[in-house]
Formats: C-alpha cells, structure tokens, sequence
C-alpha cells in the first residue's frame, strides 16, 4: 500500500483551556491558512455539543470519532492550521498530519486564563473533563510529557499574550521551512 506523506497542516495541541482555537484564529489573521477545530468539526458531525456527546454516547466514542477524523484530515485536508482538543494528540497516525505545535503552561496558568476571561462559565461548563479540578490536574499531570514527546515544537505561552504566540510560531515555522 501507498504510505502518505506528511501533511503540510500546523496541527496545535495542548490542554483544554490553553487558547489553541484563539491561536489558531491569530494565525489565520497572520499567515491566512484557514483554522479547522477537532472538536467543532466533531460538534457538526453528531449536530451536537461535546458534553451532549459525552453525556449520551460516552467518551469511548468521542475517542473512536477523533480517531477517525484523523484518518479523514490525513487524506483529506493541507494548508490548514489545525487545532485539537486535549486528548486528540493520541490518535495513532498524529505525526503524519502536519507540523505539530504543542502550547505549553503549568495548569495553574490555564485555569487562572480560563477564570479571567469573559466567558469563564461557559468555558467550564462545555468542558466535561473541568467538571473536577483535582482530576483535571491528574490528568493534566499524566499527559504533560506525552505532549512534550509528541510535539515538534514547544511553545509556552505563559503570560503572553495572543499576538506575541503568534509572533513566535511564525518565526518557528519560517526556520522550519528553511
Ligand atoms: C478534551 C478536551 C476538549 C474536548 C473534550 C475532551 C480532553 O477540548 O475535546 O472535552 O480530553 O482534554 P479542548 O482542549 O478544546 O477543551
């Protein structure tokens, strides 16, 4: 069989609540490929919200479903930037879907950012596995250095700001293609 090449996607990964749909967007601003989400595109599929989909299908099924649009964005999607929700890192074919930026905070940082912001309810509430703070540390805990492991780039973005992310991940991404 024909293996496939990497994709030319920027594929953002991270924990829930680090801004990687707000970066993505920034990017789009800045390089003008269009921003995809993981989990918006997962929302459309089953015309129902993430915690719907937990709540009355379960996450052993979110999980297939992520695995399978990670097929689908391997054959199907270039230039896009691409980003992902918390656990979409471990779909088995990652590496092959682009270049594969992993935003990076302790998890204090992201729950204070997720506190702080306007939306701060609902960004808790759309969020299943935020339900229970000491169990999203746990989790946060169990999965910091798989995303580390995984990623091409590393970028922290503790205190900075949207513009200044972007800034950085342009200059990575334009000595990567050096
Ligand atoms: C999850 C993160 C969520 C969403 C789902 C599961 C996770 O996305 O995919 O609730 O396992 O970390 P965000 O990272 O956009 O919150």
């Amino acid at each position: 069989m024909k293996t496939m090449k990497k994709r030319n996607n920027i594929i953002l990964i991270g924990f829930m609540g680090i801004g990687k749909g707000t970066i993505a967007r920034a990017l789009y601003k800045e390089i003008g490929l269009f921003p995809l989400d993981s989990d918006d595109l997962i929302e459309s599929a089953y015309n129902s919200k993430i915690k719907e989909i937990f709540a009355k299908r379960g996450e052993d099924e979110f999980r297939k479903t992520e695995k399978k649009l990670a097929k689908f964005i391997e054959k199907n999607v270039n230039n896009a930037i691409i980003s992902t929700g918390g656990g979409f890192y471990k779909v088995p074919n990652l590496k092959k879907l682009g270049t594969i930026i992993y935003l990076k905070s302790d998890f204090e940082g992201i729950i204070n950012r997720i506190k702080n912001s306007p939306n701060a309810t609902k960004k808790l509430a759309k969020r299943p596995l935020l339900k229970d703070l000491k169990e999203a540390k746990k989790l946060f805990e169990k999965r910091e250095d798989e995303y580390e492991k995984v990623a091409d780039f590393i970028v922290d973005v503790s205190d900075k700001t949207p513009k200044q992310i972007t800034k950085e991940i342009k200059k990575l991404l334009q000595k990567d293609n050096k």
